[in-house]
């Protein structure tokens, strides 16, 4: 006989990291909270002690963990330390969640194809910060965001999924973000799923879906 505990063992055990808001970390908690989900959230940890997402996740009785980077003399002693509380709650999978810490080489040999990043532009345009701004200043039609498996480099790695949105032409970087987010938040829990449900499969700078629908048509902007 199944009981509801050897169910809940089947899940894949996630840490979710955050610097901040953490809504990218809400929206994976709440995936989570389904126990048809393949993944369970075993952490959230925060390099930031006022990051707003770490109380909203303790009162809710998530496990939660402070690692602050400015106690460690190097990135390779931070990281050691991160390695060391995720291990320590056996994750099997690490989602960064705004998390503003570039992880060392060493960290991310230690993890591979288990750790998964968000990104607010469609990669790889617009690396690193204000991806809006940028795209706005460029002139883009489209923007978006991608949640992708990571490589030492920033904001580079396979990439799993991707949403696009059209850009409007009285756009502000805070509107063109807001709509992005709405993605981000619909994608980053499916990309959590295929990779749980080990339908992810890398091939060089690739990532195939297993069995994943890919949609037809297009998002043009402008339309007419
Ligand atoms: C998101 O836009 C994410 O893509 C980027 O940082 C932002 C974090 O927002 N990496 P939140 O903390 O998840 O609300």
């Amino acid at each position: 006989m199944t009981t509801p505990d050897d169910a809940e063992k089947k899940r894949t055990p996630v840490a979710i990291l955050i610097s901040g808001r953490g809504s990218n970390m809400m929206a994976l908690v709440e995936a989570c909270a389904d126990p048809a989900f393949p993944a369970r959230v075993v952490l959230v940890l925060s390099n930031e002690p006022d990051a707003a997402g770490l109380t909203w996740a303790a009162d809710r009785g998530l496990p939660t963990a402070l690692v602050n980077h400015r106690h460690y003399p190097n990135r390779e002693a931070f990281d050691a330390a991160l390695d060391a509380r995720l291990r320590e709650v056996g994750a099997r999978i690490v989602c960064l969640a705004g998390f503003m810490r570039l992880l060392t080489p060493g960290f991310v040999a230690r993890w591979p194809d288990r750790l998964l990043n968000i990104h607010p532009s469609l990669l790889p345009a617009f690396k690193g910060l204000h991806s809006h701004e940028r795209a706005l200043d460029a002139g883009v039609r489209l923007h978006g965001c991608t949640v992708h498996l990571v490589s030492p480099e920033m904001d580079s790695g396979p990439i799993v999924a991707q949403a696009a949105v059209p850009v409007r032409a009285d756009d502000t970087p805070e509107s063109l973000a807001a709509r992005v987010l709405e993605q981000e938040h619909r994608i980053y829990p499916l990309a959590l799923r295929l990779l749980a449900e080990g339908r992810l499969h890398v091939s060089g700078a690739a990532c195939q879906v297993r069995g994943a629908k890919s949609p037809d048509g297009a998002l043009s902007n402008p339309v007419g």
